[in-house]
């Protein structure tokens, strides 16, 4: 039986993620900052696949002292693969208990710790999937690096960039672990997805009109995805044997993998950041 661990599988992707890998023979961690919540998830997913392996523990990226817990709680299981799902919207503002922007630190900074904490009990060819988004190349602005100050403790939020450069910080993190696992000879695989725009899910508070639906679909056909099919290609990826050698790579609302933006492959800038956020963690 394998171990996953899927960050916010209360809800949205993480839960229809969940609800395909129950059908398999596998015991599923829920991360969730919610207990509640992610309580009734796994009620739903156990009574749905008949699969009894379903556990649900706290995790809140928002706190690294959270994420040092949660990865505590875990010692002694060896995890299979790690799903760096959970995220919230640009519509977010305010900053942690830790001094961070909480968008950077839930959607980065909190999976960039947990998942260095985590490698030790990864399996020999574990699979960590970080869940991006095709905004880290918004159309709305060209992205460019910058201090890195200036994104972690923001003064204002013109064009929503602070989610745009959370997205593309997940896309550095896998870039930099994946040479760095290579490097080291290890064979435990890190890729970042793209589920594209979904409307049924709580990213956006419920709050897309059937007309905002259509109006991307229409003219955004490259962004926009459904819900199941990009469950159906995350599951897929964290379970198949297909996709037991590809690492380092970006896909694409599927299983298909296609190239990132161009900046997201300066080496030079997700060194950079990797560097930076040692310091931010403290000891790892
Ligand atoms: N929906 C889209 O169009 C879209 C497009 C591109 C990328 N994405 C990415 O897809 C991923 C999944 O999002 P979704 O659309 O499925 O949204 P969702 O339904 O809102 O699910 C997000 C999950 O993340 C959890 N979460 C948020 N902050 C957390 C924290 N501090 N600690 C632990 N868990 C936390 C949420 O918990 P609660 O239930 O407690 O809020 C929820 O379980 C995100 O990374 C998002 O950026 C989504």
């Amino acid at each position: 039986m394998k171990t996953y661990i899927i960050t916010g599988g209360n809800s949205g992707l993480g839960f229809e993620t969940a609800r395909r890998i129950a059908k398999t023979d596998s015991h599923i961690i829920l991360a969730c900052r919610n207990v509640a919540k992610g309580q009734a998830a796994a009620e739903t997913i156990k009574q749905e696949s008949g699969n009894q392996n379903i556990d649900v523990r706290k995790l809140d990226l928002a706190s690294l002292r959270s994420v040092r817990e949660f990865a505590n709680s875990l010692e002694g299981i060896s995890i299979d693969a790690l799903d760096n799902n959970a995220g919230i919207s640009g519509q977010h503002t305010g900053i942690t208990e830790d001094g961070f922007d909480v968008v950077f630190q839930s959607n980065y900074l909190g999976h960039f710790l947990l998942t260095l904490l985590l490698l030790p009990q990864m399996t020999e060819q574990a699979r960590i999937l970080n869940v991006s988004s095709d905004m880290h190349n918004s159309p709305f602005v060209d992205l460019e690096w910058r201090d890195l100050d200036s994104i972690i403790y923001p003064t204002d939020d013109t064009m929503g960039l602070r989610y745009y450069y959370s997205k593309l910080f997940n896309l550095y993190f896998t870039y930099e672990l994946d040479r760095q696992l290579q490097a080291q000879g290890k064979e435990i695989l890190v890729n970042a997805f793209n589920p594209g725009f979904m409307a049924d899910t709580n990213l956006a508070g419920g709050h897309i009109t059937p007309e905002r639906i259509e109006h991307v679909k229409q003219t955004m056909p490259d962004r926009y995805s459904e819900l199941p099919l990009s469950a159906d290609a995350v599951a897929d990826i964290l379970t198949q044997k297909d996709f037991a050698t590809i690492s380092g790579q970006y896909f694409d609302r599927s299983t298909q993998t296609v190239q990132s933006s161009k900046l997201s492959y300066h080496a030079d800038h997700a060194k950079e950041l990797w560097e930076a956020s040692l310091k931010l963690v403290g000891e790892v």
